[in-house]
C-alpha cells in the first residue's frame, strides 16, 4: 500500500519540505507521498488523532506546534526530551507515536559538511536562546564542541540553556557579545532576524568579527542574510541555512524509510524554489 507522510504547521503554504521529501521518494523509487497540512493551534489534538487514524507513516512538525505536540505522543527520543521540542514523528510498527528532534543534529551535519569535523575545539557563540538555539547548543555539545557561549536579548533565557549544558557554558548580552566578538571562531545565528517576511534587525554589531571566523545562519530565505553578507565582506567563511534544512529533513526521512537520501542533488532544486 502507498505510504504517506506530512508536515503540520501554521502557516504551512511556503514550506519546502513537500518538494524535498517527494523528490527523495521519487529518486529512491519509494511509493510514498508527503503533504503539507495547515493545522491551527486549537486543531492540533484533532489533527494528530486524524493522522493516526488515516495511517500516516510519520510527519514533520513545525511552528507553532513543536512543543505542544509532546503530550500527544507515546514515546520521546532522547534528542526530543532534552530539547523539549519535536520536529519529527515516527509511527512505530506497534502503532505508537515516537517524537524526535532532528534540527540540532541537522545543523551540526550542515556545519561539518562545510568545515569538517576537526574544529570542535574552537570557540562557538550562539546568537539567540529560543527553541532552535537550544537544539543546536545540545547537538553541538554532544558532538564534542567544548567551548560554547550563548548571547540573547533576554540574557536569562541564555542562562537557562547554559545551566542545562553539561559543560561550563557562558551567557552574554548581545552587547557584550558584540564587544567580545573577536574571541569567537564559530558564530551561529538562530533568531528569525533577517527572515524575508516579518524580519527585524538584530541589535548585534559585527565590527569585531574575525576574518578567519565561520559564520552560520539558520535563516535560509533569503540565503544570504544581512549577517552573512557582512561576514562575507570581512572574508569570513559563510554557512547558509539551507544545509540545516536539508539535513534535518534527511534525518527524518531516514527514520521513516531506513534509507539516507541524496543531500546534494536536492539542494539546487530547493534553491530554485526559494521565493
Ligand atoms: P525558535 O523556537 O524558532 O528559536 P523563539 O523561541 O521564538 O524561536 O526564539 C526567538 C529568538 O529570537 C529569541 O532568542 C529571541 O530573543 P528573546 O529571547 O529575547 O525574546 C530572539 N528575538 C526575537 N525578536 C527579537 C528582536 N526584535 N531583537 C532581538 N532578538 C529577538
Amino acid at each position: 500500500m502507498k505510504k504517506w507522510y506530512a508536515v503540520i504547521g501554521d502557516p504551512i503554504e511556503h514550506s519546502l519540505s513537500p518538494l524535498m521529501h517527494n523528490t527523495w521518494f521519487e529518486t529512491q523509487k519509494i511509493d510514498a507521498s508527503y503533504l503539507p497540512i495547515h493545522v491551527k493551534p486549537q486543531e492540533l489534538e484533532q489533527a494528530v488523532a486524524s493522522l493516526k487514524l488515516l495511517d500516516a507513516g510519520g510527519w514533520n512538525v513545525t511552528i507553532p506546534h513543536k512543543e505542544k505536540i509532546i503530550p500527544l505522543l507515546d514515546v520521546l527520543d532522547d534528542s526530543a526530551r532534552r530539547m523539549g521540542a519535536v520536529n519529527t514523528v515516527v509511527r512505530m510498527a506497534d502503532g505508537r507515536l515516537k517524537g524526535y528532534n532532528t534540527d540540532g543534529l541537522g545543523f551540526v551535519r550542515s556545519l561539518e559538511e562545510q568545515i569538517g569535523s576537526e574544529k570542535r575545539q574552537l570557540r562557538v557563540l550562539i546568537i539567540g536562546a529560543g527553541g532552535a538555539a537550544r537544539g543546536i547548543a545540545f547537538a553541538l555539545e554532544s558532538t564534542g564542541y567544548s567551548a560554547i557561549s550563548i548571547c540573547n536579548r533576554t540574557v536569562s533565557k541564555a542562562e537557562t540553556i547554559c545551566c542545562e549544558l553539561s559543560q561550563n557554558a557562558q551567557a552574554l548580552s548581545l552587547d557584550q557579545a558584540s564587544q567580545e566578538l573577536d574571541d569567537y571562531d564559530i558564530i551561529v545565528q538562530t533568531t528569525p532576524a533577517g527572515l524575508k517576511n516579518g524580519s527585524f534587525e538584530l541589535p548585534f554589531n559585527c565590527e569585531k568579527l574575525k576574518s578567519t571566523a565561520i559564520v552560520a545562519d539558520i535563516v535560509y530565505n533569503p540565503l544570504m542574510t544581512a549577517l552573512l553578507k557582512e561576514a562575507s565582506k570581512k572574508g569570513a567563511t559563510v554557512v547558509t541555512g539551507i544545509g540545516m534544512f536539508i539535513h534535518q529533513g534527511a534525518l527524518a526521512y531516514s527514520y521513516w524509510t531506513g534509507n539516507y537520501p541524496d543531500i546534494v542533488a536536492v539542494k539546487d532544486k530547493l534553491l530554485a524554489n526559494l521565493g
